[in-house]
C-alpha cells in the first residue's frame, strides 16, 4: 500500500478523493500498488464524508509521518502552501499540486528542492484543468524548439465569454454561474482580470525556454472591459474574442509575453473553444503547429490531471527520474515587432490591447 495525503478539500481535494475511490483498480494496476489517502489536511472537519476519518488539522502529523510518501497539495493561494510543499519535499516526500500561482511564483526554488532530495515536484493539474499540457511539454514536444504557445487558459473567462455571445448574459450573470458550477477561484478577480492565465502562462513558457518570468513582468489584462458590443462587433468581423496567454521568442532572442482578449479569426481552431473548455496551440519548429484540448476547470477533470501525477510518481517510487530544472528571467517584452504583429494578425487574430 502507498500512503498519500492530500492537503485541501475543497472542488479539486473531494474530487481527487473520489476518482482514486472510482477508479481504485486501474490506479492500483498502474501504481504497481493501492494508493491510500491516508491523510487529509483541512482547516474544517467533514462529518458526512466517507472520508471525514481521515481529516487532521496538523501539518506536522503528515510531514512527520515516514508512510507518507506523496503529498498533494491542493489548498490555493501561496502560504502556507509552498512553505508545506517545501517542507514536504525536505522530507523526502514527492509533491503533486494544483496550485498554479505556487508554481508560478516559486517553481524554480521547489523543482532545485525535490532534485537536492531525490523526489518530483509534479504539476500537470496547474494550467488547462484535465488536459495532459505539462506532460507534453516536457516529454512529447522534446524533438522541437517551441516557437510560440498561445493558450485559452482560463475556464472561467471562457465560460463567461461564451455565455455572453451564445446567450447575450450579462458579465455579472455569467460569472456567478461559473462559480456555481465550482470554475472560479475563491477570489475571481484572479480569473477576470487574467492574473490566473498569466500564471499559467508563465508556466509553459518555462518548460518551453527554461527560463521562468515573474508573473508581475508580463503585460496582462483580462475581460472587464469587454462588452456584449464588442462580442457582436467582432463575431460580424469573422472573429471571435476570447482571452490568450501567449509567448514567443522574437527575432533578437526576447521573450515576448502577454495576457489579453484576443479578437481570434474563425479559422484559427481556438475561435472554437467555447465553455469551460481549455485549448493550448503549440508551434514546434518541427512539428508546426499543435492543438490540446479539454476541460479546463472543474473537480473531476482537474483531479484526472492530479491522480496521473500521483500514479507516475508511485511508480517511481525510490527512483524518481530527474526533472527539468528553471533559472529565473526578465529578458521578456510586451511589444511584439511589426513583423511579428502582421503574421499574428494572419494566423490567430487581432490583440485588442
Ligand atoms: N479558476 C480557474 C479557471 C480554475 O477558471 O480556469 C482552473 O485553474
Amino acid at each position: 500500500m502507498i500512503n498519500i495525503a492530500l492537503l485541501g478539500f475543497g472542488t479539486i481535494g473531494s474530487g481527487t478523493a473520489e476518482v482514486l475511490k472510482v477508479n481504485a483498480e486501474a490506479c492500483k494496476a498502474k501504481a504497481g500498488d493501492e494508493i491510500n489517502v491516508k491523510y487529509i489536511l483541512d482547516l474544517r472537519d467533514f462529518p458526512d464524508s466517507e472520508f471525514g476519518d481521515r481529516v487532521v488539522h496538523d501539518y506536522d502529523v503528515i510531514v512527520n509521518d515516514p508512510e507518507v510518501k506523496v503529498v498533494v497539495e491542493m489548498m490555493g493561494g501561496s502560504h502556507p502552501a509552498y512553505e508545506f510543499s517545501v517542507a514536504a519535499l525536505k522530507a523526502g516526500k514527492s509533491v503533486v499540486t494544483s496550485n498554479k500561482e505556487v508554481v508560478a511564483n516559486f517553481g524554480c526554488e521547489l523543482l532545485a528542492l525535490a532534485k537536492e532530495n531525490n523526489v518530483r515536484y509534479l504539476f500537470e493539474a496547474s494550467v488547462g484543468g484535465g488536459i495532459p499540457i505539462i506532460r507534453a511539454m516536457t516529454e512529447s514536444l522534446a524533438g522541437n524548439e517551441i516557437c510560440e504557445i498561445n493558450g485559452i487558459l482560463n475556464g472561467t473567462t471562457n465560460y463567461i465569454l461564451t455565455q455572453m455571445k451564445t446567450y447575450g448574459k450579462t458579465m455579472a450573470e455569467a460569472l456567478k454561474e461559473a462559480q456555481e458550477k465550482g470554475y472560479a477561484e475563491a477570489n475571481p478577480d484572479a480569473d477576470i482580470l487574467g492574473i490566473d492565465a498569466c500564471r499559467k502562462i508563465c508556466i509553459l513558457s518555462a518548460l518551453a525556454f527554461g527560463e521562468l518570468v515573474a508573473s508581475d513582468l508580463v503585460m496582462t489584462k483580462g475581460i472587464t472591459e469587454i462588452t456584449t458590443e464588442d462580442v457582436e462587433k467582432a463575431e460580424a468581423n469573422g472573429q471571435a474574442i476570447k482571452l490568450v496567454a501567449r509567448a514567443a521568442k522574437t527575432p533578437e532572442g526576447k521573450l515576448y509575453m502577454a495576457v489579453s482578449p484576443v479578437a481570434v479569426n474563425n479559422d484559427n481552431p481556438l475561435s472554437t473553444v467555447n465553455d469551460v473548455f481549455n485549448a493550448v496551440l503549440v508551434r514546434g519548429n518541427t512539428l508546426g503547429d499543435v492543438m490540446f484540448y479539454g476541460a479546463g476547470a472543474g473537480s473531476l477533470p482537474t483531479a484526472s490531471a492530479v491522480v496521473a501525477d500521483i500514479i507516475d510518481i508511485c511508480r517511481c517510487l525510490g527512483n524518481q527520474p530527474e526533472q527539468q530544472q528553471w533559472t529565473k528571467s526578465e529578458n521578456v517584452t510586451s511589444e511584439m515587432t511589426a513583423e511579428m504583429a502582421a503574421d499574428y494578425a494572419k494566423r490567430v487574430g487581432t490583440p485588442l490591447c
